[in-house]
């Protein structure tokens, strides 16, 4: 039983597998830039310092010039919302976060389109998904105005930093953290929601290829009444020896198999996945449903939509590890892919397992729906296709 509640917790949101209704409900735009005081950075990165960065970003290597920053008590509820400079610290060792892993994040992007303009992708179902994650972490939950405020800030101030490359972006790392000096174990009284700035590159600079996969045979990911449906740090610190394991075994990704049965597949590292059956336009794509155990990905989400667009059937569902190795072979699954915010999505081209075997994606992972879906959802995202579904959220 829960026995402690923070303020303002709308409990009918805090689980995805709960609340029956839909995932990520269509919205009415949230705009709260002006509740944010700004104190930007006095003495940002030159242009010579930042277009020296801008050339070769990377991946989360480097940060821009500010961070929103707000402030939970239990008296003063959220205060303090502030755009200051990035190097401001917030807290000292002996923070709740550090010892107890009491901290959950999210991760979006800005884009900048060829008009100029510069577009989130659904940050309302980011919001939506870091106010359950809270809930499941007893934090309190950030509200949407203050989520999105805290983006349109940081994005306005840090213009600069947006890159105009079609393939790079602007990442937005929202972090919430127990910041509270105590070593008891109980939720922290002191609670700090940080928003964060770091511009990409092409997440495959070399163009899109399939990835190779390690299936988990000895880590689980997360348990029923765990917190795998919540984008919580420990859950990454719990799944880095799987990944490494799978590098150690020359894949590029680990994909997650069921605590209880050991034999449903979950996701793939930090992505969802979808197995397609079939060919061409009567193909049936399948994407693992949400059980508690799987972070419902805001990208998932999204192509459950376009794939109805494209004409396709769609289905929530399972997928076992022999159904998936069958249906490969036999070439009744004729592509897997995964599908998340860093990467879009990735085509997954053969499968390695210790317990399980291993065996090759039909045609090798260059699947053609799936590089139909990530046309679809890049060109909604980079402005290039019009967006029916109003996800596209105007900052500047
Ligand atoms: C474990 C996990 N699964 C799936 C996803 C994909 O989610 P999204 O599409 O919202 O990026 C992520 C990334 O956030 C993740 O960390």
């Amino acid at each position: 039983m829960t026995t402690f509640v923070h303020q303002n917790l709308d409990v009918s949101a805090a689980s995805v597998v709960a609340s029956g209704a839909a995932l990520y409900p269509a919205v009415d735009r949230v705009s709260a830039a002006s509740t944010i005081a700004l104190h930007p950075n006095t003495s940002p990165a030159t242009d010579a310092q930042r277009a020296a960065i801008m050339e070769n970003p990377g991946f989360g290597k480097y940060f821009t010039d500010n961070v929103v920053r707000a402030v939970w008590t239990k008296e003063a509820g959220w205060h303090d919302r502030e755009l200051i400079a990035a190097s401001a610290s917030a807290g000292g060792l002996g923070i709740n976060a550090l010892h107890y892993g009491q901290s959950i994040f999210e991760g979006l992007k800005a884009y900048r389109h060829a008009d100029g303009g510069v577009f989130t992708f659904r940050p309302e179902a980011n919001a939506l998904r870091f106010q359950r994650s809270a809930h499941r972490l007893a934090l309190p939950p950030v509200p949407t105005d203050l989520f999105i405020g805290a983006i349109e800030a940081l994005v306005r101030q840090d213009e600069v930093w947006v890159p105009t490359d079609e393939e790079q972006s602007l990442y937005l790392r929202p972090l919430e953290f127990g910041s509270e000096g105590a070593l008891g174990v109980r939720p922290s009284m002191h609670v700090t929601f940080v928003l964060m700035a770091s511009p990409v590159g092409a997440y495959f600079p070399q163009g899109v290829k399939p990835v190779s996969v390690w299936l988990s045979d000895d880590y689980v990911r997360a348990a029923p009444g765990g917190t795998g449906e919540a984008k919580c740090a420990g859950n990454y610190a719990s799944s880095l020896i799987a990944q490494a394991e799978a590098t150690n075994n020359g894949c590029d990704q680990v994909v997650w198999i069921d605590a209880i049965e050991r034999k449903y597949i979950e996701e793939m590292g930090g992505m969802n996945m979808y197995f397609v059956y079939g060919e061409g336009a009567n193909a049936r794509l399948v994407t693992p449903k949400l059980t508690g155990t799987l972070l419902p990905g805001v990208t998932r989400d999204s192509i459950l939509t376009l794939a109805r667009d494209l004409g396709y059937q769609v289905e929530e569902g399972t997928i076992t590890v022999d159904q998936w190795r069958a249906g490969s072979e036999s070439g009744e699954i004729s592509e897997t892919f995964a599908c998340g915010t860093a990467a879009v999505i990735t085509p997954v081209g053969r499968v390695d397992s210790k317990n399980s075997g291993s065996w090759n994606i039909a045609d090798g992972g260059s699947g053609e729906i799936t590089m139909k879906l990530r046309k679809a959802l890049v060109d909604i995202q980079t402005g290039k296709t019009a967006d029916t579904h109003n996800w596209l959220h105007r900052i500047l």
